[in-house]
């Protein structure tokens, strides 16, 4: 059940809400996926043995990529690795780089789900935004990649955006539903430090995200999601029957992953691991035969943590009798006295041994979580 993270560290432009780690060059495309390619090979061990039944190209863009380098990139991965022939091998790909001719060449690889980051039905948000495509482009992308016979698609909302009143999020949502996908993501906009809206709203050239509006979003979304039949299994994600996204699904169910590429992450249920956040080094150490990552061993109460956060955000919840099991007495009787009140005022919900949000707690999951962290 292991999976793998590729981080693609290249896009068009920069976003005006993002710090993922990306650069807006490709002059380096070449080096990197030299190094990529031999990363592949030095931690061939990392999952020890494990067949590999997810793989995720995420970064930064991915489809940037021309498609002979992710076929010579999943070469080299089943060369490596005992991939499952089920594997589900995701693409995150912006509308601008999915015309029909990238389209079919990537339904001939063994590229079998799409998550495509529309953010907005509204061209005058996807200005706000700083995004490199317009409304007419994404719609056109779902549209062909259905036609193309690639039916796992996600798409990436953004709500909460300054000037995104109501009516128009509805109006979002319903495109989005319309557009036949089978999974979505929405996620509440938030200023992270050092990009550009960090910096207009320090300079009061923008307003901040409106907490309240988020949450009528947030209300609308699950309230529309419901009435479509797509099951909300965690906070930011929904899906229509069994479209699950399985390689997410497994980082909130603590399987192992291994990341490669600059900035990514490792999970060996022991520790994690994560590669330095620089393009240059990265490329420079790989040639050397050196991963350059840092690693923090993980304590008991890290893990209990992780448990708590990751399994209140998703429809399978915390289960008391694993938290006894793995963590012991003392984790266990601290989440129930802990969790005790949240029970009462139903902003969680217990269901045997199991707990999960309810809906009013949906919106509020961090601080929940925060509070029921063992410090
Ligand atoms: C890191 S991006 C990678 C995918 C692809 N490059 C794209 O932009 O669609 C993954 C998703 O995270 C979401 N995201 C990134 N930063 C965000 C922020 N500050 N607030 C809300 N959503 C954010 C966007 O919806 C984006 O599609
Ligand atoms: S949101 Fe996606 S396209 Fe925009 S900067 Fe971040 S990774 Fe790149």
């Amino acid at each position: 059940m292991a999976g793998i993270y590729l981080h693609i560290p290249f896009c068009a432009k920069k976003c005006h809400y993002c710090n993922f780690f990306s650069l807006a060059s490709q002059k380096n495309m070449g080096a990197f996926i030299d190094a990529l390619c031999h990363e592949i090979e030095l931690q061939k061990d990392y999952l020890q043995n494990e067949a590999i039944s997810t793989i995720y190209f995420g970064g930064g863009t991915p489809s940037l990529l021309p498609t002979e380098y992710l076929k010579r990139i999943l070469d080299q991965l089943n060369a490596n690795f005992q991939i499952e022939k089920d594997a589900e091998i995701t693409l995150e790909a912006n509308p601008d780089d999915l015309n029909f001719e990238k389209l079919r060449q990537i339904s001939e690889t063994s590229i079998n789900r799409l998550s495509i980051g529309i953010q907005s039905f509204d061209d005058e948000d996807l200005k706000f935004l700083n995004r490199s495509h317009s409304v007419q482009q994404a719609s056109e992308a779902i549209y062909n990649a259905h036609k193309l016979g690639l039916n796992n698609i996600s798409i990436d909302l953004i709500y909460g955006i300054p000037g995104l009143n109501d009516e128009k999020w509805k109006q979002n949502i319903d495109k989005a539903i319309a557009s036949g996908v089978q999974h979505i993501s929405a996620y509440s906009l938030t200023v992270e430090l050092n990009t550009a809206f960090d910096l207009f709203i320090k300079k009061g050239k923008i307003k901040a995200p409106d907490e309240e509006a988020s949450l009528r979003h947030f209300n609308i979304l699950t309230e529309q999601m419901a009435k479509n039949s797509f099951v909300h299994y965690e906070i930011s994600n929904f899906c229509k029957q069994e479209f699950y996204s399985r390689h997410n699904s497994n980082y909130w169910k603590q399987q192992k992953y291994l990341g490669l590429g600059p900035s990514a992450h490792s999970f060996n249920l022991k520790s994690r691991q994560w590669n330095i956040a620089n393009l240059q080094q990265y490329i420079q150490s790989i040639q050397k035969g050196d991963i350059p990552f840092e690693k923090e061993e993980l304590s008991i109460k890290q893990r209990y943590n992780e448990y708590v956060m990751t399994g209140l955000r998703c429809i399978w919840g915390v289960n008391l009798d694993y938290i006894y099991s793995e963590f012991g007495e003392k984790y266990y009787l601290y989440l129930i006295n802990n969790s005790i009140e949240y029970i009462n005022n139903q902003f969680i919900a217990q269901n045997k041994n199991i707990l999960t949000l309810a809906s009013k707690g949906k919106f509020l999951a961090d601080g929940i979580a925060a509070d029921l962290f063992y410090e």
